[in-house]
């Protein structure tokens, strides 16, 4: 997508060197960071230099490849399969990111060159599914449009295109009108930071909404249509997304907004039946606590935005019941959130 008028991945390799664009610093600098171990990409995820659910599986892929290289050089013999649980553990609710370890994994028996090749045709397939979901989810877009999102489903989130937002944007490069409101997605500001750089740079006309203003927005303004990722799937359609989303989803119900969930096949955990199973990552208190942002130009880390004697919780994501949710954008098409539907997704022959 595009940054200014450059066309820009959100990850990708040179050699041994994985090179990704850093999410911490967006919107106010604009920086490639490189890695060469798998152990630094780690902390890369961990951190969220990189993050969203797609991305997250391409760096896992990427990590889990760095590790058989690294391997020839080191003589432990249970060094790669440490480092395929050290990289399961940095971000555990996103699904893609087991997706891609256990690809990796099983082509790396044949060497790190297989290792690579595998990590590359991850990142190509995380791609083309998200600019099929954009085609599939061109079905819910018209002319005039207005849509609210939550947290970064854009393409930061993905290698390219993004799920949410990819009939968004492809909407907007076929010459309709679309309007975005973006969740400014506390504590992180994913939405705030992250999405609204996105629709800046594509031209894509938006307004960053606080997070409680959905029902306000719902019942005073017009939203046609509210489009969000997901981090993990359940066979039967509970969806793992940003902290929020549960409540963004309860409000739709009550206002009678659709409310549609996109994400590809390798969001979806077959060995998850519901949603009450999907584990969640809980981040530091910091994140909750304390904020950064930029002054005359100069990055301000770290204000404490709270009562300095309060502690706080800060769970990543809620589980968004399947009955609140009106449809799933898929690659292979949209369907209702009903497992024997959901089920057939994974039954269909891959051309
Ligand atoms: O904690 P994050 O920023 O990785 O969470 C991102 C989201 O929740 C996205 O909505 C999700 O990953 C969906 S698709 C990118």
């Amino acid at each position: 997508m595009l940054v200014g008028k450059t066309h820009y991945k959100t990850i990708w390799r040179e050699g041994h060197t994985v090179k990704l664009i850093d999410q911490t610093l967006l919107p106010f600098r604009f920086s490639i960071a490189q890695y060469s171990d798998y152990r630094g990409l780690c902390m890369a995820i961990r951190n969220m230099n990189i993050r969203g659910a797609g991305a997250i599986g391409a760096a896992a892929g990427y990590a889990m490849a760095l590790a058989f290289a690294e391997a020839q050089m080191n003589h432990k013999p249970t060094f790669v399969l440490d480092a395929k649980k050290e990289i399961e553990s940095t971000r555990p609710t996103a699904r893609n990111l087991f997706f891609a370890t256990e690809k990796v994994w099983e082509s790396g028996k044949k060497g790190a060159a297989a290792a690579f090749s595998e990590a590359d045709r991850l990142a190509a397939e995380n791609e083309d599914a998200a600019r099929a979901i954009g085609e599939y989810g061109m079905a819910l877009m018209f002319d005039g449009i207005s849509v609210n999102t939550h947290c970064n489903a854009g393409w930061l989130g993905f290698v390219d295109w993004g799920s949410a937002l990819a009939p968004v944007f492809m909407a907007h490069r076929r010459g309709m009108k679309v309007y975005v409101y973006v969740d400014e997605t506390r504590p992180r500001l994913q939405g705030a930071r992250l999405t609204a750089w996105e629709l800046e740079n594509e031209g894509i006309a938006h307004t960053i909404l606080p997070d409680h203003a959905g029902a306000w927005l719902f019942r005073n303004k017009k939203v046609d249509l509210i489009l969000t990722g997901a981090d993990r799937i359940a066979m039967n359609g509970d969806v793992a997304n940003k902290i929020g989303t549960f409540e963004k989803a309860i409000v739709a119900k009550a206002m009678g907004i659709p409310f549609y969930v996109a994400a590809p096949l390798s969001t979806f955990d077959p060995d998850c039946s519901h949603g009450d199973l999907i584990p969640i990552e809980h981040r530091d208190e910091g994140e909750v606590l304390r904020i950064s942002g930029i002054k005359n130009h100069r990055l301000i880390e770290d204000i404490t935005i709270a009562n300095p004697r309060s502690h706080a919780i800060n769970p990543a994501f809620d589980v968004t019941p399947a009955s609140l949710i009106t449809g799933l954008i898929t690659e292979q098409g949209i369907i209702e959130p009903k497992e024997h539907l959901i089920k057939t997704l994974f039954d269909t022959p891959k051309t």
